[in-house]
């Protein structure tokens, strides 16, 4: 782990408190824990790469996901997690111009946008923000989404389909419907340069993988 701000212990310690109280099985609750820990230090590479404020980005995407299982609608997860995290910042010390950029990335990091839809189920009966995101709040999706294609990913998304249980025209089919998502990924634009390297890299190494995971198969059918 790299070198944290005084921020991260007191975050992590209420990220961690948080999502452990959840109802919800141990093993969903510690993958997005340590998710959390791994998006955090993505963005402390960001932020010190880009000039941005590297205390304030990892704090952003350390908390990013504690709202994961506190929305009815599950993209609004980011939304749920600005209202959670508020209090935890409340306690930081935080300016209110630097409060608001973490908490509306934290908000805007599932689908772009950072307040409710008026007709979801979370609404609370107010806007959060009413002005545009900055770099450092739109990086927080960006360094979330890198880790989304990390190399351990490859392994949840095979079990999450079943992929071993599938005969192998099958599995060569699913690599192509893949292949095919994996190049509509490409045209996600990041708010800053470094990260752009790091999801077009995360995206190189899923398609290396499973193009050569698709050659190996091809080898081994009947023509
Ligand atoms: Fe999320
Ligand atoms: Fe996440």
């Amino acid at each position: 782990m790299g070198v944290t701000s005084s921020l991260f212990e007191p975050a992590r310690q209420a990220l961690h408190g948080h999502l452990f109280s959840r109802s919800i099985d141990e093993s969903s609750i510690r993958y997005r824990y340590e998710h959390c820990l791994r998006v955090g230090a993505i963005g402390r590479t960001v932020a010190l790469a880009e000039g941005l404020d590297a205390d304030l980005l990892e704090l952003a995407c350390l908390l990013h996901d504690i709202g994961k299982f506190d929305a009815t609608v599950a993209v609004d997860h980011g939304r749920a997690g600005a209202r959670i995290a508020k209090s935890i910042l409340d306690g930081l010390g935080l300016g209110e111009a630097e409060q608001r950029e973490v908490l509306q990335g934290i908000a805007m990091h599932t689908d772009g946008k950072w307040n409710y839809d008026q007709d979801s189920p979370d609404h609370p009966g107010f806007d959060l923000f009413t002005a545009q995101p900055s770099v450092l709040s739109r990086s927080v999706g960006d360094c979330d989404n890198v880790d989304r294609y990390s190399l351990l990913r490859i392994h949840g998304t095979m079990n999450w389909v079943k992929f071993s249980e599938k005969t192998t025209p099958e599995a060569l089919s699913w690599i192509d419907e893949y292949l095919a998502h994996l190049d509509r990924e490409r045209t996600y634009v990041c708010a800053t340069e470094t990260a752009q390297e790091l999801w077009m890299s995360a995206l190189d190494d899923h398609e290396q993988y499973f193009t050569r995971l698709a050659q190996q198969l091809k080898s081994g059918l009947t023509a």
